[in-house]
């Protein structure tokens, strides 16, 4: 694992774009995954400057999402969709034949599961995850205690991911359940970045790198990713 540290959001947003730019600009035609918290959102407009600049083709890949909140839809405000349409995939202008996404909204998840699986397997598997951790130590929605089984799948959120959404949402949701890439699919992408900002994550961000590698902390299993890259900023690596 590999630990760099910044001064701040902004150098932070920077250095992961161009660190998954110079990976695109090696790898045109792989499958990335990017989460859509609120951690990679300058990083994901920096892209699409990269972009604006002729620096990185953002349509020589393919993209996967790596969650959705079950109920939820491209019209809510804070969906996953909603948030990656708005920030990246249409600002960049990315076609939509190369992005697969769950739909939050679709009763069948099962079904949602196998075509997610389907797609990653088609394009060779994952090649770059960029991951966020929750307060709680989710990554995606591999909510503490997750399930230790391959693929993707729905899980019940924990209370803490329920009382953040309410920063996506503007308002309290009834949302109780996620789809989401599960971890063991995450653990298997070629490349691993972990981005953290925020001395309210220092915590879980020790917990994660330094303490017990166990499901009840999602993000401590990527301890054991084959080629893992923390970048986070100097107040969520405070207590390091
Ligand atoms: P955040 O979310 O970037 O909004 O803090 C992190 C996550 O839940 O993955």
């Amino acid at each position: 694992m590999k630990i760099i540290i910044v001064e701040n959001h902004n150098e932070l947003s920077v250095l992961v774009a161009q660190k998954i730019a110079t990976y695109i600009n090696h790898n045109p035609n792989t499958l990335v995954c990017f989460a859509a918290g609120d951690t990679p959102l300058g990083m994901l407009r920096e892209l699409v400057t990269m972009q604006s600049r002729k620096e990185v083709d953002l349509s020589s890949v393919w993209y996967a999402q790596l969650d959705e909140w079950i109920g939820l839809g491209i019209e809510d405000i804070g969906s996953c969709v909603r948030v990656m349409t708005d920030v990246f995939f249409g600002p960049a202008n990315i076609p939509k034949e190369r992005i697969h996404l769950f739909d939050g909204l679709d009763p069948d998840t099962n079904g949602q599961c196998r075509a997610m699986e389907k797609w990653i397997a088609a394009h060779g598997g994952i090649g770059l995850t960029l991951l966020g951790i929750g307060m709680n130590g989710h990554i995606g929605f591999n909510e503490p205690g997750t399930p230790d089984r391959e693929g993707c799948f729905t899980v019940s959120l924990d209370d803490t991911t329920k009382s953040v959404s309410v920063k996506y949402f503007g308002a309290e949701r009834s949302v109780s359940t996620g789809i989401t890439i599960g971890w063991y699919e995450l653990m298997q992408a070629r490349t691993a970045i972990l981005m953290v900002c925020g001395e309210a994550k220092a915590p879980i961000v020790k917990a994660s790198l330094k303490g017990e590698v166990t499901v009840d902390v999602p993000a401590s299993l990527f301890q054991n990713h084959s080629s893992l890259t923390v970048m986070l900023d100097k107040a969520a690596a405070s207590l390091l």
